[in-house]
């Protein structure tokens, strides 16, 4: 796409957000936040990474990534999570009152209308359109022009219900979540992100329906740094897929199945600095010997949120 037509674009996804946004942040939205999610959200805990006491750690998201998109409620986990059942485990917020209807919707049209902090303020929030035109050093012209081959991709995996983002802001770089996505076994098609190549960086998949057969075409997807598959039925045979992914830096495996035997499957993945396994068969044994054979490496045991062993068996 050449600079003019993005730059249509870009009027155009402005247009989608009015700058007399109607939901004042300071005094309809904060309070809430203050009232139902500072208590575990701010600065003295900080569940799940994510801050919720300031513009700069809402932006900031959590440890799954952003929770926050202007404009797309739906895709907002600030919002979805506020609307799930009360008996869902990541219903929020996790204790105490939840969020009455007009504050959902509050909520949600704040969202809707642009995610606005205040008069003057202007998001980041679309650095695939927000791009570096302005500036003119070659380094961010490369980046540009990365992005502009990507875009078609982006928008394309977006059209298919999965959320696209980019990493830190960078607009080379790419995340892709399937978790609010409807796939059922065998509709995840994960080579679709092939095009991404060497930008595709972190994958969620967590709370899906993946099946192995579904993982078994990761080994395509090796430029991803971070993998989310908590809460999935994945199992130690899954891993077998995982383990060639070479580049992965982070694992997510809370509440699957996978037990020490698979863990070890893991053992050549050099770059491993972090494995979640809460809420898995995984022993202390086990994450150690893993711990062992990879020099950095950090297997988490944390308790899950979870009752144990949640929809598994309990044999082995
Ligand atoms: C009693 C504690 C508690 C309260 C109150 C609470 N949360 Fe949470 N929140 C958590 C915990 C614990 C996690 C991490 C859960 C996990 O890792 O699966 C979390 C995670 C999240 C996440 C996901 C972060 C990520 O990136 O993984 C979002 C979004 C979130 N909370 C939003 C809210 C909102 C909005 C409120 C207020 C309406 C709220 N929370 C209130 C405990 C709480």
């Amino acid at each position: 796409m050449n600079a003019q037509a993005c730059l249509c674009f870009c009027s155009l996804v402005w247009l989608g957000f009015p700058s007399n946004a109607a939901v004042d942040f300071d005094r309809q939205i904060k309070p809430i936040l203050e009232e139902k999610c500072y208590r575990c959200h701010d600065d003295e805990k900080v569940k799940g990474d994510l801050r919720l006491d300031s513009p700069e750690g809402i932006l900031a998201g959590g440890k799954g990534g952003i929770v926050l998109v202007p404009g797309e409620p739906n895709e907002s986990s600030l919002f979805i999570l506020t609307t799930y059942p009360k008996d869902d485990p990541d219903y929020m917020p996790q204790k105490g009152e939840g969020l009455s209807k007009p504050e959902q919707n509050l909520l949600k049209a704040w969202i809707e209308k642009g995610a606005s902090f205040g008069e003057g303020f202007v998001h980041d929030q679309n650095p695939r359109v927000r791009s570096k035109f302005a500036e003119a050093d070659p380094d961010s012209v490369r980046k540009y022009m990365i992005m502009g081959d990507a875009l078609e991709i982006v928008e394309n995996l977006r059209a298919s219900d999965l959320l696209v983002d980019t990493v830190n802001h960078d607009s080379s770089l790419f995340e892709v979540s399937y978790t609010h996505a409807d796939r059922g076994p065998g509709e995840f098609e994960l080579t679709s992100l092939a095009p991404l190549k060497e930008s595709l960086k972190k994958l969620t998949l967590a709370r899906t329906r993946i099946t192995n057969e579904d993982l078994s075409s990761l080994s395509e997807l090796a430029s991803i740094e971070y993998l989310d598959l908590s809460r999935t039925e994945v199992d130690d045979h899954s891993l077998d897929f995982v383990s060639q992914m070479v580049n992965l830096r982070t694992l997510n495996l809370r509440d699957t199945k996978v037990t020490d035997e698979g863990l070890l499957k893991l053992a050549n993945l050099k770059q491993l600095e972090r494995v979640y396994v809460w809420g898995t068969l995984v022993t202390s044994t086990g994450a150690t010997r893993l711990e062992k054979r990879i020099e950095g490496l950090a297997v988490k045991l944390g308790t899950s949120i979870l009752p144990p062993n949640r929809g598994r068996s309990p044999q082995r």
